[in-house]
């Protein structure tokens, strides 16, 4: 008898020591790597917010685990961002890796992903690249690529043959340039110059002088959310809009977050991209004023939907894999997962781990006192198109 107890106890020892501790446990952590000071921590306040409040409502205990959000500050830089990562999976045993602020930070992150089988979401960066950087990456936010072919299709419809494209010099600037002129030029219209300017601490006025200069019908901009008043401020200083340049670019420019602040300057200057704060769906107007509830009247921008959409991706991979929480399990239940999103339906694309989604061309207009990115066209289920090159 004793000795069939000690036999017993002993082979669970055994069972539990081989289970990863990262499963074992009860419960599932979600290391979440934000920019939470420096030039880019509206993005981390903003999907860190969006990832609180997809689990106030949806509750922390998801199949029988407690959901666990760690959130690390990486200032921007993909140095500390890689050594956080390695410290959330070695130390901390997270489930998933998830936030990534900027493009070099998600690379530095994917081959850490990699080597710990631990699925990665990006719910910020949008170079089309990233999800190729490691099998275990996937996206919640958006791509350049996605956001940019659909206005370069409207806008030589709607009187602009000529562009200088300016743009912020690294990934995703080059991939908003590089799929906004190669379809705006397709479709029969110049571009006349490409200007990228610096992502540190960027002085826009040299820049808007030669524009001024070049005299295009537009100016397509791409700057990283939270970047995009002090580029228009210039502008306007600069009377490129009395010149007759209108400013286009994707909806980064007019971020929900700043566009209110922005001045009435912004009217009517059109974007395309794949979150409005107006997007008129009744689960988008839930989500905006639950946001605004619980966030002290802060609006939620693309990047706050991001880490919603993300938390929502592992929640439904947790409950797929009744709470097993091993990496393969995890990724297999996020790859062809569909549904629908306040931003309006998405899905995760099964081969390349991206997010195919609806595109939406947007107008700045005044809605009830305040400026909003007001949709007028849409795009349907645009996959990204730097993956079918
Ligand atoms: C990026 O670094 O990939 C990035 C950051 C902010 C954006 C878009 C892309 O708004």
């Amino acid at each position: 008898m004793l000795r069939r107890q000690f036999v017993q106890a002993a082979s669970l020892t055994a069972v539990a020591l081989a289970m990863p501790l990262a499963y074992a446990a009860d419960t599932f952590k979600i290391g979440l790597i934000l920019p939470m000071t420096g030039q880019q921590a509206s993005t981390g306040r903003e999907v860190e917010a969006g990832a609180r409040l997809y689990m106030a409502q949806h509750g922390d205990t998801v199949a029988g685990k407690k959901v666990e959000l760690i959130v690390k500050d990486d200032t921007g830089l993909p140095d500390v961002a890689k050594r956080i990562a390695q410290e959330l999976v070695v130390n901390d045993k997270v489930n998933v890796l998830a936030g990534f602020g900027l493009t070099p930070i998600a690379l530095a992150v994917a081959p850490i992903a990699t080597q710990s089988k631990t699925p990665a979401i990006t719910m910020a960066a949008a170079t089309s690249a990233i999800t190729e950087a490691s099998p275990y990456m996937l996206r919640s936010s958006f791509t350049l690529p996605q956001a940019s072919v659909g206005l370069a299709d409207w806008a030589p419809k709607n009187g602009i043959k000529s562009v200088v494209t300016l743009v912020s010099d690294y990934g995703p600037g080059n991939d908003a340039e590089k799929f906004f002129s190669e379809r705006f030029e397709k479709n029969g219209g110049k571009v006349i110059e490409k200007l990228r300017v610096p992502l540190r601490s960027p002085d826009f006025a040299p820049f808007l002088q030669k524009v001024r200069d070049a005299k295009p019908d537009a100016l397509f901009i791409f700057v990283p959310s939270g970047n995009g008043a002090a580029v228009m401020k210039q502008f306007f200083e600069r009377g490129l809009d009395k010149a007759g340049i209108k400013a286009i670019g994707t909806g980064d420019l007019t971020d929900d977050e700043q566009l209110n602040n922005m001045g009435e300057g912004m009217l009517g200057i059109v974007t395309s991209h794949h979150y409005s704060a107006a997007h008129p769906s009744e689960l988008n107007k839930k989500f905006v004023e639950a946001f605004d509830k619980a966030n002290k009247g802060l609006r939620p921008n693309f990047m706050a939907m991001g880490g919603y959409d993300g938390m929502h991706m592992v929640y439904e991979a947790l409950k797929a894999t009744k709470g097993e929480g091993s990496g393969d399990a995890l990724l297999a239940a996020m790859k062809g997962l569909k549904f629908e999103s306040p931003r309006g339906p998405v899905e995760i694309d099964a081969q390349t781990r991206d997010i195919t989604q609806d595109i939406y061309l947007r107008k700045v207009e005044k809605k009830d006192g305040q400026l909003y990115n007001v949709e007028f066209d849409v795009i349907k289920a645009v996959k990204d198109p730097g993956k079918t090159k």
